[in-house]
């Protein structure tokens, strides 16, 4: 595996591969590697001759920043799990690599997509993702690239924002993997304790719910069971619910339309826990 840390480098390989015909997909993530990231790796893998897995824990995309202090770290443990996966090559850059001294932040037009659901509750947020894709992207200027569903919001930014820079990657997008008990995985779930973490099935059990209720029309029953299902929780608090247009991520009543998908934040013990789920 190729281990880069430096711009220039990293490019000069990927041009080598195209140079070669190779097509090449990129996987960038922010370490703390879990299944979720390597299914991620793996549908990389099947689909282009080499792989690419960026690690940078982006400081711009946290609003918090004892958030970003805390952020796990687990590098080595990281490097054994990609060399396991046959990964072509580690970006692993500085932060003075993605923001050298003179680098200027920039706003992009995201058509208000930026705004509500994780983007009302962490401003900025989506602006920072879009920030750091736009470096990377012209650092690894790759096929295909990959991103989770769990993080739907962010797979329609990153459409949007492909499309305003006229990026020639095409983004793919890959389902959500679970833990045993349905839980959505995420590098966040290790502040949970492991009891809670057993437990924390309840929130897609819940979303599964709603949508056998949604299936058969039933979409106030569906939504206020949701709310009570997780209120039963002892240390949960329903951050939000959100039925919105998979498009265009705007908040829709009109249950009856297609192409709607439920979002969701839970509170639990502390940890925000997210899930969604295609109601059609
Ligand atoms: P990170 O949270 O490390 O996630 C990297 C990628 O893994 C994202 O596309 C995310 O949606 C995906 N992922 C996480 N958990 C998953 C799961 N349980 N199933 C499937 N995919 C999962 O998302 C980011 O990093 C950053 O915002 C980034 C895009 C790297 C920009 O900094």
């Amino acid at each position: 595996m190729h281990y880069q840390k430096n711009e220039n480098d990293t490019l000069a390989q990927i041009n080598v591969w195209k140079r070669n015909g190779f097509t090449v997909g990129f996987v960038p993530t922010m370490g703390a590697l879990h299944e979720g990231h390597l299914s991620l790796i793996r549908k990389s893998k099947e689909e282009n001759d080499k792989t690419v897995c960026s690690i940078f824990v982006n400081p711009t995309q946290f609003t918090e920043k004892s958030d970003f202090a805390t952020y796990p770290k687990t590098l080595s443990s990281d490097i054994n799990l990609l060399l396991k996966e046959g990964v072509d090559m580690l970006f692993n850059p500085a932060a003075k690599t993605i923001y050298p001294p003179d680098y200027k932040t920039k706003q992009y037009d995201l058509a208000g997509l930026d705004k509500n659901l994780e983007g009302h509750l962490r401003p900025g947020h989506f602006q920072g993702v879009c920030n750091v894709l736009d470096r990377l992207f012209k650092i690894v200027p790759a096929d295909r690239a990959y991103f989770g569903q769990k993080d739907f919001q962010q797979t329609v930014v990153v459409f949007h924002l492909c499309k305003l820079l006229g990026i020639q990657t095409d983004v793919v997008v890959c389902p959500i993997i679970r833990e045993e008990n349905g839980l959505a995985m995420s590098s966040r779930n290790n502040r949970l304790t492991d009891e809670l973490r057993k437990n924390a099935g309840f929130i897609f059990s819940s979303l599964i719910q709603l949508k056998q209720y949604f299936k058969q029309g039933n979409f106030k029953q569906g939504i206020d069971s949701f709310i009570k299902n997780i209120s039963e929780h002892d240390g949960a608090n329903l951050e939000y619910l959100k039925i919105v247009n998979m498009q265009s991520l705007q908040e829709t009543d009109n249950y009856e339309q297609k192409s709607k998908i439920a979002l969701t934040v839970v509170n639990y013990h502390g940890v925000r826990l997210l899930d969604n789920i295609r109601l059609d």
